[in-house]
Formats: structure tokens, C-alpha cells, sequence
């Protein structure tokens, strides 16, 4: 237990109690850091906060909405008094709503005509606020954490930041319009901000995940045991690798761009980590 790099770090992990998040955090502890349970809800947290004690890992449970920025500055204020300043941000509380994915890929007539079948969502039908507050959770949601801990790195002599993006920062994949243009503009945002907090020696990078099953995309992907969706079909048609994302596929890429010595010269780019999904024309 315990690496040079991490030993006694502080790590803040957003979206902690989510299905990456949470094996990347328990790893983090593993490597001997001081690890910051972030989510929406305390009890989401429960069980990773239980998996890091039981490694005799160090951990401390906090629930904001990280879009809510009064909310975050007070949990940065406990964070200080409490570990001391964050050295390690990891941005993953994101994802999509439901409401706000279209049924069809593409255009229909029958959009116009009145008789639009049962179930059929289309881009006219998207209520705008759902849309918002999608855009909001991927875009502000890593801002606010961001800008917050990024003051305090930048207080305590630098640090490291890692957002979240996605296949859809690429090229957007159907049906998730809001999905798709937030999480292009996480790398966009990446290199902004790589870019301005390099003179407070403060690294920004990005890790864009495949497809790793999530209780919100077994719904829309299927599993590979209990079958898999049309949508689901063919992103393993697509994928070279053969198979869905495990969240340890991740914790290399992540430990490698978390690690001041190991990525020292490397900031604002994005990495992949999806089993050869961009690399594949499809064809
Ligand atoms: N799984 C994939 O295949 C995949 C691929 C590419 C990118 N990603 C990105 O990777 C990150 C982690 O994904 P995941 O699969 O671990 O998703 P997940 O299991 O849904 O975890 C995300 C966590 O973030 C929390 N969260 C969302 N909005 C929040 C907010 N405003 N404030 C505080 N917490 C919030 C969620 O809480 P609630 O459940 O209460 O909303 C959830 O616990 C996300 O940014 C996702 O978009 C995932």
C-alpha cells in the first residue's frame, strides 16, 4: 500500500458513489491518499466509503450538488479544515437524464403530421429545461469543483485536475444531443483551463471512457448476460476489443495523469480508454 506520488495526497472525487468513481476513489485510497467522497446523495456513498475502510484506507463522506457552487465552496472549507488543501480533483459526477434522449436517430415525417406514433421522441418533442439541466451537470459541474479547488491548489503550490469526458466528445452519438455537446465541451474546457492554471503548476487533463455499463446505460446498451440492445449490438460491433469497459480498465490511464512525476509534462489533452471505439471506422 501506499506510492511516492499519492502517499498522504488529498484526492477529491466527484460523483464518488457512481460506478467509475467509485472503484477509482477506493483505488486512490489504496495508493495511500487521504480521499474526499463526493456525490449527490450521503448514501450512495455508504458502501465505497465501507470498501476504503476496510483496505484501512482514509476517507470523509461529503453529499453536494456540484453544480451548486455556495454548496461546494463550503465543502472545499471543510476539506481544508479537515485534510488540509485537495492536491488530486477527479470531475466525474456527470452523465445524462433519460428525458432527455430521442427516440429516433433521425428525422420522420410523421414528426409534422399529428400522428406521431406512441413512444416516438424526436428532437422537437426535448423539453428545453431537462436539455439545461443536462448541460449544466456535465459543463458547470466540473467548472464549479474546478475553479474551487483549483484556488486551493493553487494556494498550496499546484496540483492536478481530471474531468470526465466521453466517446461523444469526438463525434456525437444519436439520440444524446445534450449528452454529447456537454461532453465536447469538457475538452474543450480541459485545454482552457490547462492553459490558464499552468503558471500555478496546477495540471488539467481529460479521460474519455468507452462504453462501461452504468445503471443508467444497461437500460439503453442491454448486458452482455442478459442481452444486449440493438444500440447495444452495435457498439460492440464497434468495439476491436470485444467487450464492455470494467472501471479497473480505467485506474491505470488515471493514476498515470493524477501523478506529478510519472505525467510532469503532460497537460490539456483527453485519452481514451474505450477498447479501440475511435480507432474503428465502422466499416
Ligand atoms: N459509464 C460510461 O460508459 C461512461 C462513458 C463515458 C463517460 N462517462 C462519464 O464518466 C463519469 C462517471 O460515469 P459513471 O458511469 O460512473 O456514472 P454513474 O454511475 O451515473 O455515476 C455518476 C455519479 O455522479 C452523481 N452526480 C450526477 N450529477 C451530480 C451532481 N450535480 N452533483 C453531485 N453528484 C452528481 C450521480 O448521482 P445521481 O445518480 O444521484 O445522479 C452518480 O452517483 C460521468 O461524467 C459520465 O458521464 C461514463
Amino acid at each position: 500500500m501506499g506510492n511516492q506520488s499519492f502517499q498522504g495526497q488529498v484526492a477529491v472525487v466527484t460523483g464518488a458513489g457512481g460506478r467509475l468513481c467509485s472503484v477509482i476513489a477506493r483505488d486512490l485510497a489504496k495508493k495511500g491518499c487521504r480521499v474526499v467522497l463526493l456525490d449527490r446523495s450521503s448514501q450512495a456513498l455508504e458502501p465505497v466509503s465501507a470498501g476504503i475502510q476496510e483496505d484501512g484506507g482514509t476517507c470523509l463522506c461529503l453529499a453536494c450538488d456540484v453544480t451548486d457552487e455556495p454548496a461546494m465552496q463550503s465543502v472545499a472549507d471543510q476539506v481544508q479544515k479537515t485534510f488540509g488543501p485537495c492536491r488530486f480533483l477527479i470531475n466525474g459526477a456527470g452523465g445524462n437524464n433519460n428525458k432527455a434522449i430521442t427516440s429516433i436517430t433521425q428525422f420522420h415525417q410523421e414528426e409534422l403530421s399529428g400522428h406521431k406514433p406512441e413512444g416516438m421522441t424526436g428532437l422537437f418533442d426535448l423539453d428545453i429545461n431537462v436539455i439545461e439541466s443536462v448541460i449544466k451537470t456535465n459543463t458547470i459541474g466540473t467548472f464549479v469543483p474546478s475553479r474551487i479547488f483549483g484556488k486551493q491548489m493553487a494556494a498550496a503550490g499546484g496540483g492536478s485536475i481530471l474531468n470526465f469526458a466521453s466517446m461523444n466528445s469526438y463525434r456525437p452519438l444519436t439520440k444524446v444531443l445534450a449528452y454529447a455537446m456537454s461532453k465536447a465541451a469538457v475538452v474543450n474546457m480541459t485545454q482552457w483551463l490547462a492553459t490558464y492554471l499552468a503558471p500555478a503548476k496546477i495540471r488539467v487533463n481529460a479521460i474519455a471512457p468507452g462504453f462501461f455499463i452504468n445503471e443508467r446505460s444497461r437500460m439503453i446498451l442491454g448486458t452482455p448476460e442478459e442481452g444486449l440492445t440493438a444500440r447495444g449490438t452495435n457498439v460492440m460491433n464497434h468495439t476491436p476489443a470485444g467487450r464492455f469497459g470494467n472501471p479497473e480498465d480505467l485506474l491505470g490511464c488515471v493514476a498515470w495523469l493524477l501523478d506529478d512525476q510519472a505525467a510532469s509534462y503532460v497537460t490539456g489533452i483527453t485519452v481514451p480508454v474505450d477498447g479501440g471505439f475511435l480507432a474503428h471506422s465502422g466499416i
